[in-house]
């Protein structure tokens, strides 16, 4: 297969003569030639109302964007997915996670076989699991009650649990202490179990692979920690259970694949944690709340699948974010979500888009000439107003950012949630209005001064926002931005389900263990730097 570049696209043409015309726009115009405006370009859909008239784009710029869309085949792409196609060419695997959460009765074809069945089995078995945990009929080696859970995974094994479990943590059951591991640094698993007791803690050891050097790390220095206390082999089987594709080296490790809980491997580590790597969440929310998060994701699966581009979530946002990305030149994006319990959604989107789209050769394995995935950055708000606001407002660099609200609290206090939200409707405000210095003077601002508190604005903004943050809520946001990511991989024509970027770190990270390992110092053959790094701390890890 032979790809048309993105770039020779008529559609893509007739956008960048149209940047061309309209790229000083200010947004200021846009709203006083429109007074409808803050109304014409919203969407409202599966209960999220997105507002994009806080950007630099017009009626045209859209109907350009819809047609990119068109000429790049995503309606085709997209059923290619759904239908379990082979899409990602480079591992020649399907990719379905859209069948994590599909109903029991679905239909979902892999390579002869309904992969539905399996599905629901696995949430079957971790439903079970849980509720003999949370039960306490599921009983440690000496007989005392589960009283904590410890994920140990990395990356999509970690990621996504512990952001779901952060963001749901309002609809946890709070008898269950949860704690996520991943860091191969062992200050991690040192403090994360530092007061917990073995006999009373469940590790879940997460791995779609099971052969991360990170995860078997820290799952090692899990069963030496509670062996210690527990003091024989047997209570492996009832303080570890694992999450993976991989039952061989499962049960290499000493656990019973009876306590394995499977996912395939046309599930991607990042797309995963509505799998079985979802088992401490579900362990922490309930079975029921999963499942509602898990109906959340189902139904912008839908979303996505069946609205026309124009009013479609995903696309949408996926559109404007290469408006951005490759006709405004953004390098980034920023995640500004304003409920404290999403402050680690922008980690997650991290690895979710940097990881899938952070690629520079096409499907083809040809060079491309055009930017790919931004990168992704944020914090929750009001804290990042503190922060590095400053630079989005008046610095030189164009930050598109994504701000998600919610109008209802989980936590009633004071007046604390209108604050919250004045600042939320604030700062688009500013960021896409400024103030110019005519308006600064009249404030009685100094000559001098002026400049300096001069807002251009201008500034692009798009605002999400939904009534309350449920597990339905968190499967529809999360859906949303796992089918935008997959948008705009598709119409850079990029493979955004693998991940060889992340190889050659840990090739050469394993060249080096021995190295630093080895009773007989080693000679060393990397260039000059890394042998002199290497050399310094042979000779200094053990100095006082
Ligand atoms: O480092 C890349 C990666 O393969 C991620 O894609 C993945 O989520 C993570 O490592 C963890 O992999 P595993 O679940 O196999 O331990």
């Amino acid at each position: 297969m032979s790809l048309k570049q993105p770039s020779q696209l008529p559609a893509w043409k007739a956008l960048a003569e149209h940047f061309s015309k309209i790229r000083d726009q200010h947004l200021r115009n846009l709203f006083a030639e429109d007074p409808e405006r803050g109304k014409r370009f919203t969407v409202e859909a599966e209960g999220i109302y997105y507002d994009y008239s806080k950007n630099r784009l017009t009626a045209e710029t859209m109907r350009l964007l819809l047609a990119l869309a068109e000429d790049s085949g995503v309606r085709e792409r997209t059923e290619a997915m759904f239908k379990g196609e082979k899409i990602n060419v480079t591992e020649n695997r399907a990719v379905l996670h859209v069948a994590l959460r599909a109903p029991r009765d679905a239909e979902i074809i892999i390579d002869g076989e309904n992969v539905v069945p399996a599905v629901h089995a696995v949430l079957d078995k971790m439903s079970d699991f849980t509720n003999r945990i949370t039960s306490g009929e599921w009983k440690g080696f000496t007989g005392k009650p589960i009283r904590n859970v410890v994920n140990i995974g990395i990356g999509g094994s970690d990621l996504g649990p512990v952001m779901a479990y952060e963001a749901l943590r309002h609809y946890a059951n709070r008898e269950i202490t949860c704690r996520f591991v991943s860091n191969v640094d062992g200050t991690d698993f040192v403090e994360a179990t530092r007061d917990l007791d073995p006999a009373e803690t469940l590790f879940i050891i997460s791995s779609k692979t099971f052969t991360t050097i990170e995860t078997m790390t820290n799952a090692r220095s899990a069963r030496d920690w509670a062996l210690k206390t527990l003091q024989d082999d047997k209570a492996v089987a009832k303080h570890f259970v694992a999450v993976s594709t991989n039952a061989a080296e499962v049960s290499k490790f000493g656990i019973d694949t009876a306590n394995m809980f499977e996912f395939w491997d046309w599930v991607g580590g990042r797309y995963s944690f509505d799998s079985a790597i979802g088992l401490s969440l579900m362990i922490a929310i309930g079975p029921d709340n999963f499942r509602q998060m898990l109906a959340g994701f189902h139904s912008m699966d839908e979303h996505f699948r069946t609205t026309p581009l124009e009013r479609n979530l995903p696309v949408l946002l996926a559109l404007i974010g290469i408006w951005y990305n490759n006709f405004f030149d953004a390098q980034t994006v920023a995640i500004l979500p304003y409920d404290h319990y999403l402050g680690r959604f922008p980690a997650y989107l991290q690895q979710l888009d940097m990881e899938s789209n952070g690629k520079h050769v096409d499907l083809d394995g040809n060079q491309v000439n055009y930017q790919t995935g931004p990168i992704i950055w944020g914090q929750p708000g009001t804290n990042g107003q503190h922060a590095y606001y400053q630079l989005i407002h008046q610095g030189t660099k164009l930050i598109p950012a994504d701000f998600i609200g919610f109008n209802q609290t989980l936590n009633p206090v004071g007046r604390h949630h209108d604050l919250l939200m004045a600042n939320f409707f604030a700062q688009t405000e500013a960021l896409a209005f400024g103030k110019t210095e005519e308006e600064v003077k009249a404030d009685g601002v100094a000559e001098d001064q002026a400049a300096h508190r001069t807002f251009e604005g201008n500034r692009p903004t798009n605002t999400l926002l939904a009534d309350r943050l449920t597990p339905e809520m968190l499967g529809k946001l999360v859906a949303l931005y796992e089918h935008k990511v997959f948008v705009q991989g598709t119409i850079w024509k990029v493979n955004s389900f693998d991940q060889w970027g992340v190889e050659l770190g840990k090739v050469l990270a394993n060249r080096i263990i021995p190295e630093l390992e080895s009773p007989q110092a080693q000679e060393l053959s990397h260039d000059s730097s890394t042998n002199t790094l290497i050399e310094r701390y042979r000779q200094r890890r053990n100095k006082q």
